[in-house]
Protein backbone atom coordinates (compact mmCIF):
# COMPACT_ATOMS: atom_id res chain seq x y z
CA UNK A 1 0.00 0.00 0.00
CA UNK A 2 3.00 2.36 0.22
CA UNK A 3 3.92 1.97 -3.03
CA UNK A 4 4.09 5.73 -3.71
CA UNK A 5 5.56 7.68 -1.02
CA UNK A 6 7.55 10.90 -2.26
CA UNK A 7 5.37 10.18 -5.70
CA UNK A 8 4.21 12.60 -7.18
CA UNK A 9 0.68 11.69 -9.18
CA UNK A 10 -1.67 13.38 -12.02
CA UNK A 11 -5.13 11.86 -12.73
CA UNK A 12 -7.52 12.92 -15.49
CA UNK A 13 -11.10 12.45 -14.11
CA UNK A 14 -12.53 12.96 -11.21
CA UNK A 15 -15.50 10.14 -10.56
CA UNK A 16 -15.10 6.99 -11.34
CA UNK A 17 -12.10 4.96 -12.09
CA UNK A 18 -10.17 8.25 -12.42
CA UNK A 19 -11.17 9.55 -8.71
CA UNK A 20 -10.60 5.46 -7.14
CA UNK A 21 -7.28 5.71 -8.82
CA UNK A 22 -6.70 8.87 -7.15
CA UNK A 23 -7.43 7.56 -3.80
CA UNK A 24 -5.44 4.16 -4.68
CA UNK A 25 -2.51 6.37 -5.18
CA UNK A 26 -2.97 8.29 -2.57
CA UNK A 27 -3.53 5.98 0.03
CA UNK A 28 -0.47 4.16 -1.46
CA UNK A 29 1.51 7.43 -0.44
CA UNK A 30 1.49 9.48 -3.25
CA UNK A 31 -0.02 13.73 -3.55
CA UNK A 32 -2.37 13.11 -6.31
CA UNK A 33 -3.86 16.35 -8.61
CA UNK A 34 -6.87 15.24 -10.36
CA UNK A 35 -7.53 16.93 -13.06
CA UNK A 36 -11.85 16.77 -14.72
CA UNK A 37 -14.34 19.29 -15.68
CA UNK A 38 -16.79 18.27 -12.91
CA UNK A 39 -16.75 21.90 -10.60
CA UNK A 40 -17.98 19.79 -7.59
CA UNK A 41 -14.90 17.83 -7.47
CA UNK A 42 -13.20 19.86 -5.53
CA UNK A 43 -15.36 19.77 -2.53
CA UNK A 44 -15.91 15.98 -3.00
CA UNK A 45 -11.54 15.20 -3.19
CA UNK A 46 -11.41 17.69 -0.21
CA UNK A 47 -13.56 15.70 1.64
CA UNK A 48 -12.22 12.23 0.94
CA UNK A 49 -8.92 13.60 1.74
CA UNK A 50 -9.71 14.88 5.41
CA UNK A 51 -11.81 11.64 5.91
CA UNK A 52 -8.63 9.55 5.04
CA UNK A 53 -5.68 11.93 5.34
CA UNK A 54 -4.63 11.48 1.96
CA UNK A 55 -2.80 14.38 -0.26
CA UNK A 56 -5.74 14.66 -2.73
CA UNK A 57 -6.71 18.04 -4.78
CA UNK A 58 -9.14 18.67 -7.46
CA UNK A 59 -8.55 21.27 -10.89
CA UNK A 60 -10.96 22.44 -12.76
CA UNK A 61 -9.21 21.46 -16.10
CA UNK A 62 -11.03 20.85 -19.87
CA UNK A 63 -8.17 18.16 -20.90
CA UNK A 64 -9.13 18.40 -24.12
CA UNK A 65 -7.78 22.46 -24.53
CA UNK A 66 -3.74 22.61 -24.46
CA UNK A 67 -3.38 25.37 -22.75
CA UNK A 68 -5.62 24.10 -19.68
CA UNK A 69 -3.32 21.17 -19.66
CA UNK A 70 -0.02 22.69 -19.70
CA UNK A 71 -1.10 24.90 -16.82
CA UNK A 72 -2.14 22.01 -14.62
CA UNK A 73 1.45 20.36 -15.45
CA UNK A 74 3.08 23.58 -14.39
CA UNK A 75 1.05 23.80 -11.60
CA UNK A 76 1.79 19.99 -10.19
CA UNK A 77 5.61 20.49 -10.90
CA UNK A 78 5.69 23.98 -9.72
CA UNK A 79 4.34 22.75 -6.43
CA UNK A 80 5.74 19.50 -5.90
CA UNK A 81 9.20 19.39 -8.14
CA UNK A 82 7.93 17.19 -10.72
CA UNK A 83 5.86 14.07 -11.73
CA UNK A 84 6.48 10.65 -11.21
CA UNK A 85 2.93 8.73 -12.34
CA UNK A 86 0.37 9.69 -14.57
CA UNK A 87 -3.14 8.21 -15.01
CA UNK A 88 -5.47 9.19 -17.89
CA UNK A 89 -9.24 8.29 -17.37
CA UNK A 90 -11.02 10.90 -18.47
CA UNK A 91 -13.49 10.33 -21.24
CA UNK A 92 -16.66 11.08 -23.15
CA UNK A 93 -19.24 8.03 -24.33
CA UNK A 94 -21.07 9.58 -27.05
CA UNK A 95 -23.60 7.05 -29.14
CA UNK A 96 -24.48 6.99 -32.66
CA UNK A 97 -23.48 5.38 -35.86
CA UNK A 98 -21.07 7.35 -38.48
CA UNK A 99 -24.44 8.21 -40.12
CA UNK A 100 -26.05 9.70 -37.03
CA UNK A 101 -22.53 10.72 -35.29
CA UNK A 102 -22.22 14.41 -36.06
CA UNK A 103 -18.35 15.37 -36.91
CA UNK A 104 -18.87 17.66 -34.04
CA UNK A 105 -19.27 15.04 -31.58
CA UNK A 106 -16.86 12.89 -33.50
CA UNK A 107 -14.26 15.40 -33.00
CA UNK A 108 -14.73 15.92 -29.62
CA UNK A 109 -15.04 12.39 -28.73
CA UNK A 110 -11.88 12.21 -30.53
CA UNK A 111 -10.05 15.05 -28.91
CA UNK A 112 -11.38 14.07 -25.22
CA UNK A 113 -10.42 10.83 -25.33
CA UNK A 114 -7.50 10.64 -27.28
CA UNK A 115 -6.48 14.17 -27.65
CA UNK A 116 -6.22 14.78 -24.00
CA UNK A 117 -3.63 11.63 -23.77
CA UNK A 118 -1.59 13.18 -26.37
CA UNK A 119 -1.79 16.83 -24.72
CA UNK A 120 -0.87 15.17 -20.90
CA UNK A 121 1.80 13.12 -22.34
CA UNK A 122 3.15 16.41 -24.10
CA UNK A 123 3.59 18.35 -21.04
CA UNK A 124 4.26 15.77 -18.31
CA UNK A 125 6.94 13.10 -20.30
CA UNK A 126 9.64 15.88 -19.61
CA UNK A 127 8.81 15.82 -16.36
CA UNK A 128 9.13 12.39 -15.83
CA UNK A 129 12.31 12.04 -17.50
CA UNK A 130 13.41 14.53 -15.29
CA UNK A 131 12.77 12.70 -12.15
CA UNK A 132 14.24 9.59 -14.04
CA UNK A 133 11.42 7.70 -15.70
CA UNK A 134 7.90 7.14 -14.40
CA UNK A 135 4.53 5.26 -15.29
CA UNK A 136 1.52 6.37 -17.64
CA UNK A 137 -1.35 4.21 -17.78
CA UNK A 138 -3.96 5.19 -20.19
CA UNK A 139 -7.33 3.56 -19.57
CA UNK A 140 -9.02 2.21 -22.59
CA UNK A 141 -11.66 0.02 -23.23
CA UNK A 142 -12.84 -3.62 -24.13
CA UNK A 143 -14.26 -1.59 -26.89
CA UNK A 144 -11.13 -1.41 -28.56
CA UNK A 145 -11.28 -5.37 -29.28
CA UNK A 146 -14.73 -5.97 -30.09
CA UNK A 147 -17.86 -3.46 -29.07
CA UNK A 148 -21.23 -2.95 -29.32
CA UNK A 149 -23.88 -1.46 -31.95
CA UNK A 150 -24.07 2.14 -31.89
CA UNK A 151 -20.56 3.65 -30.61
CA UNK A 152 -18.52 4.37 -33.40
CA UNK A 153 -16.81 7.21 -31.89
CA UNK A 154 -15.97 6.09 -28.88
CA UNK A 155 -14.54 2.59 -30.06
CA UNK A 156 -12.50 4.63 -32.30
CA UNK A 157 -10.98 6.36 -29.31
CA UNK A 158 -10.42 3.49 -27.32
CA UNK A 159 -8.71 1.71 -30.29
CA UNK A 160 -6.48 4.39 -31.23
CA UNK A 161 -5.44 4.27 -27.42
CA UNK A 162 -4.34 1.33 -27.36
CA UNK A 163 -1.91 1.90 -31.07
CA UNK A 164 -0.99 5.35 -29.05
CA UNK A 165 0.56 3.30 -25.87
CA UNK A 166 2.55 1.30 -27.63
CA UNK A 167 4.04 4.24 -29.44
CA UNK A 168 4.70 6.39 -26.57
CA UNK A 169 6.08 3.02 -24.86
CA UNK A 170 8.20 2.89 -27.52
CA UNK A 171 9.67 6.38 -27.68
CA UNK A 172 10.25 6.94 -24.48
CA UNK A 173 11.16 3.39 -22.76
CA UNK A 174 14.85 3.97 -23.06
CA UNK A 175 13.78 7.26 -20.64
CA UNK A 176 12.81 4.95 -18.24
CA UNK A 177 9.10 6.04 -18.72
CA UNK A 178 6.48 2.87 -18.99
CA UNK A 179 3.38 3.24 -20.83
CA UNK A 180 0.56 0.94 -20.54
CA UNK A 181 -3.18 0.59 -20.75
CA UNK A 182 -6.30 -1.12 -19.61
CA UNK A 183 -9.22 -2.11 -21.18
CA UNK A 184 -12.20 -2.79 -18.51
CA UNK A 185 -15.34 -4.33 -19.42
CA UNK A 186 -18.46 -3.28 -17.45
CA UNK A 187 -17.59 -1.00 -14.54
CA UNK A 188 -19.99 0.56 -11.89
CA UNK A 189 -19.37 4.58 -12.74
CA UNK A 190 -21.14 7.63 -13.78
CA UNK A 191 -20.13 6.37 -17.31
CA UNK A 192 -21.89 2.73 -16.97
CA UNK A 193 -25.01 5.11 -15.42
CA UNK A 194 -25.15 6.51 -19.08
CA UNK A 195 -25.02 3.44 -20.84
CA UNK A 196 -27.76 1.79 -18.89
CA UNK A 197 -29.83 4.96 -19.66
CA UNK A 198 -29.50 4.67 -23.09
CA UNK A 199 -29.51 0.69 -23.05
CA UNK A 200 -31.41 -0.15 -20.29
CA UNK A 201 -34.46 -0.27 -22.44
CA UNK A 202 -37.70 2.02 -21.28
CA UNK A 203 -39.14 1.75 -17.20
CA UNK A 204 -35.96 -0.03 -16.53
CA UNK A 205 -33.99 0.60 -13.19
CA UNK A 206 -30.38 0.91 -13.14
CA UNK A 207 -29.90 -1.76 -10.95
CA UNK A 208 -31.33 -4.19 -13.36
CA UNK A 209 -29.55 -2.87 -16.41
CA UNK A 210 -26.26 -3.35 -14.45
CA UNK A 211 -27.31 -6.84 -13.38
CA UNK A 212 -27.92 -7.68 -17.23
CA UNK A 213 -24.87 -6.22 -17.85
CA UNK A 214 -23.08 -7.97 -15.26
CA UNK A 215 -24.71 -11.52 -16.69
CA UNK A 216 -22.76 -10.93 -20.09
CA UNK A 217 -19.83 -11.07 -18.11
CA UNK A 218 -18.47 -14.91 -17.33
CA UNK A 219 -17.75 -13.42 -13.79
CA UNK A 220 -21.38 -12.59 -13.41
CA UNK A 221 -21.17 -9.14 -12.49
CA UNK A 222 -19.99 -5.83 -13.37
CA UNK A 223 -16.61 -4.69 -12.23
CA UNK A 224 -15.89 -2.21 -9.54
CA UNK A 225 -13.48 1.10 -9.74
CA UNK A 226 -11.69 0.28 -7.23
CA UNK A 227 -10.52 -3.14 -8.87
CA UNK A 228 -9.30 -1.09 -12.11
CA UNK A 229 -7.71 1.05 -9.48
CA UNK A 230 -5.81 -1.68 -8.12
CA UNK A 231 -4.12 -3.05 -11.60
CA UNK A 232 -3.16 1.08 -11.97
CA UNK A 233 -1.04 1.01 -8.65
CA UNK A 234 0.25 -2.16 -9.92
CA UNK A 235 1.17 -0.75 -13.20
CA UNK A 236 2.12 2.61 -11.67
CA UNK A 237 4.53 1.09 -9.15
CA UNK A 238 7.61 -0.68 -9.32
CA UNK A 239 6.74 -3.98 -9.05
CA UNK A 240 5.77 -3.39 -12.69
CA UNK A 241 9.05 -2.21 -13.65
CA UNK A 242 9.26 -4.43 -16.80
CA UNK A 243 6.05 -3.89 -17.96
CA UNK A 244 5.77 -1.45 -21.00
CA UNK A 245 3.84 -1.20 -23.83
CA UNK A 246 0.99 -3.56 -22.74
CA UNK A 247 -2.88 -3.28 -22.59
CA UNK A 248 -4.79 -5.51 -19.82
CA UNK A 249 -8.14 -6.25 -19.86
CA UNK A 250 -9.72 -6.42 -16.96
CA UNK A 251 -13.24 -7.19 -17.89
CA UNK A 252 -14.99 -10.30 -15.92
CA UNK A 253 -13.61 -12.93 -18.74
CA UNK A 254 -16.16 -10.48 -21.19
CA UNK A 255 -13.64 -10.55 -24.13
CA UNK A 256 -12.31 -14.45 -23.37
CA UNK A 257 -15.54 -15.92 -25.02
CA UNK A 258 -17.16 -15.36 -28.39
CA UNK A 259 -20.63 -15.23 -26.40
CA UNK A 260 -22.35 -18.17 -28.63
CA UNK A 261 -23.16 -21.35 -25.87
N1 LIG B 1 -17.34 2.38 -16.62
C1 LIG B 1 -17.16 1.48 -17.56
O1 LIG B 1 -17.93 0.52 -17.71
C2 LIG B 1 -15.96 1.59 -18.47
C3 LIG B 1 -15.66 0.51 -19.30
C4 LIG B 1 -14.56 0.59 -20.14
C5 LIG B 1 -13.77 1.73 -20.14
N2 LIG B 1 -14.09 2.76 -19.34
C6 LIG B 1 -13.22 3.93 -19.38
O2 LIG B 1 -12.82 4.27 -18.07
C7 LIG B 1 -12.42 5.65 -18.06
C8 LIG B 1 -13.06 6.33 -16.88
O3 LIG B 1 -14.46 6.39 -17.07
P1 LIG B 1 -15.46 6.09 -15.87
O4 LIG B 1 -16.14 4.83 -16.20
O5 LIG B 1 -14.75 6.23 -14.60
O6 LIG B 1 -16.56 7.22 -16.10
P2 LIG B 1 -16.73 8.65 -15.46
O7 LIG B 1 -17.79 9.30 -16.28
O8 LIG B 1 -16.92 8.53 -14.01
O9 LIG B 1 -15.32 9.33 -15.72
C9 LIG B 1 -15.02 10.11 -16.83
C10 LIG B 1 -14.41 11.40 -16.33
O10 LIG B 1 -13.96 12.18 -17.42
C11 LIG B 1 -14.21 13.53 -17.10
N3 LIG B 1 -14.24 14.32 -18.33
C12 LIG B 1 -15.02 14.16 -19.42
N4 LIG B 1 -14.74 15.11 -20.34
C13 LIG B 1 -13.75 15.88 -19.82
C14 LIG B 1 -13.04 17.02 -20.28
N5 LIG B 1 -13.28 17.55 -21.47
N6 LIG B 1 -12.11 17.55 -19.46
C15 LIG B 1 -11.86 17.02 -18.25
N7 LIG B 1 -12.49 15.94 -17.76
C16 LIG B 1 -13.43 15.38 -18.53
C17 LIG B 1 -15.54 13.52 -16.36
O11 LIG B 1 -15.71 14.66 -15.58
C18 LIG B 1 -15.39 12.27 -15.52
O12 LIG B 1 -14.80 12.56 -14.26
C19 LIG B 1 -12.86 6.21 -19.41
O13 LIG B 1 -11.74 6.23 -20.28
C20 LIG B 1 -13.85 5.19 -19.91
O14 LIG B 1 -13.96 5.20 -21.31
C21 LIG B 1 -15.16 2.74 -18.49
Amino acid sequence: MTDFNGKIALVTGTSGIGLASAIRLAAGGAKVLACGNDPTANALLDRISKERGLEMSARLVDVSREAEVQDAVGDVVGRNGGIDILVNAAAVHPFGTVLDTSFETWNRCLTVNVGSIYLTGRFAIPELIKRGGGSIVNISSVQGYACQENVAAYVASKGAIHALTRAMALDHAAAGVRVNSISPGSVRTPLLSLAARTYGGDGVSEKDAFARFGAAHPIGRIGEPEEVAELVAYLSSDRGAFITGSDFRIDGGLTAGIGVK
